[in-house]
């Protein structure tokens, strides 16, 4: 007599009592991208069914989400302009202040993370102030414009905070600047282990956030690293983040379950826009089951150790889920 594990594989309800890890729609966050205007819906070439919008069909976008049963959005901004410090970040008539005190307003129910960063705001593209003598983000001149970015976000309303631009001390630094001013209860969810990834090509299209000399390889982290990879996001831990994050994911699933190995933090993962762009073009051309695979691989961050995914596929997700 052998042991069979079959034998569990058979019938349809016990294979699914013994399924280990699932997808629900309150497992995922949904990227927005809003510019100024009315009216605007820019489709991005290299993302099918991702778009730019303006303010006013970001709302429409909203009450759909609801209706799907997602309630998690992250922000992001397309400025009017761009300058050498990011300055539309800076300023409570931004877009980004702007939108969240409306989406919060209309929808109190959506939970509404913004992505803290400068690179779609600056002109040279790069996620902080550039140190003229090095040609890289200066790291402290940056924090201080972030915790000025942060302050101006949480008065806008945001439900969490999510910086992502790699800088040294960004936890310790937003943490103390948001609890000065009494938002002693915002979460932070950092970027904490963010790769120099080649797979965010298609969103630099649609945040306009391409650098404009060199790339990001002085902030964001080697791929090859592995210790380095865990220690970016234990001293993250360490300086207060409420939610670690690995970025990008697929690539990435062994440092998914390295962090999860080590932290009891709830950690994020972000699917990226070269993933999802990879999966849109493999369904264009007709050669896999879209569906499948992007719930196969949507599932593959949960059983790594996931427990919030950062999606544009969330909506089609979320849709097949309520079947
Ligand atoms: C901004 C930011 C980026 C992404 C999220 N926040 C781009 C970058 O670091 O260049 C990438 C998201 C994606 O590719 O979907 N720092
Ligand atoms: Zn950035």
């Amino acid at each position: 007599m052998f042991k069979r594990l079959r034998r569990v594989r058979l019938n349809p309800t016990l294979r699914e009592l013994v399924q280990e890890h699932h997808l629900r729609p309150s497992d995922f966050i949904y990227p927005l991208f809003i510019r100024h205007g009315e009216g605007i819906k820019n489709e991005v070439a290299s993302m099918p069914g991702v778009y730019q919008m303006s303010l006013d069909v970001a709302l429409q976008e909203c009450e759909e989400l609801l209706a799907l049963g997602l309630s998690s959005i992250i922000l992001f901004g397309i400025p009017e302009t761009k300058d050498s410090i990011g300055s539309e970040a800076l300023c409570e008539h931004g877009i980004m202040a702007q939108s969240l005190r409306a989406i919060k307003e209309r929808f109190p129910k959506m939970f509404v993370s913004v992505d803290l960063c400068f690179c779609e705001y600056t002109d040279h593209g790069h996620c902080g102030i550039i140190d003229p003598k090095t040609q890289s983000v200066d790291n402290d001149a940056t924090l201080e414009i972030l915790a000025e970015q942060a302050l101006i976000l949480a008065q806008a309303g945001a439900d969490m905070i999510a910086p992502s631009g790699m800088m040294d001390g960004m936890i310790t630094t937003l943490r103390s600047a948001l609890d000065k001013a009494g938002f002693v209860n915002l979460p932070l969810m950092s970027y904490s282990t963010k790769f120099a990834s080649a797979y965010y090509g298609p969103f630099r299209d649609v945040a306009q956030s391409a650098p404009s000399f060199g790339d990001r390889r002085t902030y964001q982290q080697n791929p090859a690293n592995r210790r380095e990879a865990i220690l970016e996001s234990l001293r993250d831990e360490e300086e207060g983040a409420d939610i670690l994050m690995v970025k990008p994911a697929l690539a990435y699933l062994d440092i998914i379950r390295d962090v999860r190995e080590r932290t009891l933090l709830p950690l994020a993962v972000y699917n990226v826009s070269g993933e999802y762009a990879m999966l849109k073009a493999a369904q264009k051309a007709g050669i896999i089951d879209y569906e499948r695979v992007m719930m196969e691989t949507l599932l593959s961050f949960k059983r790594a150790g996931a427990d919030i995914i950062i999606t544009y596929h969330a909506k089609e997700a979320a849709k097949l889920l309520s079947i």
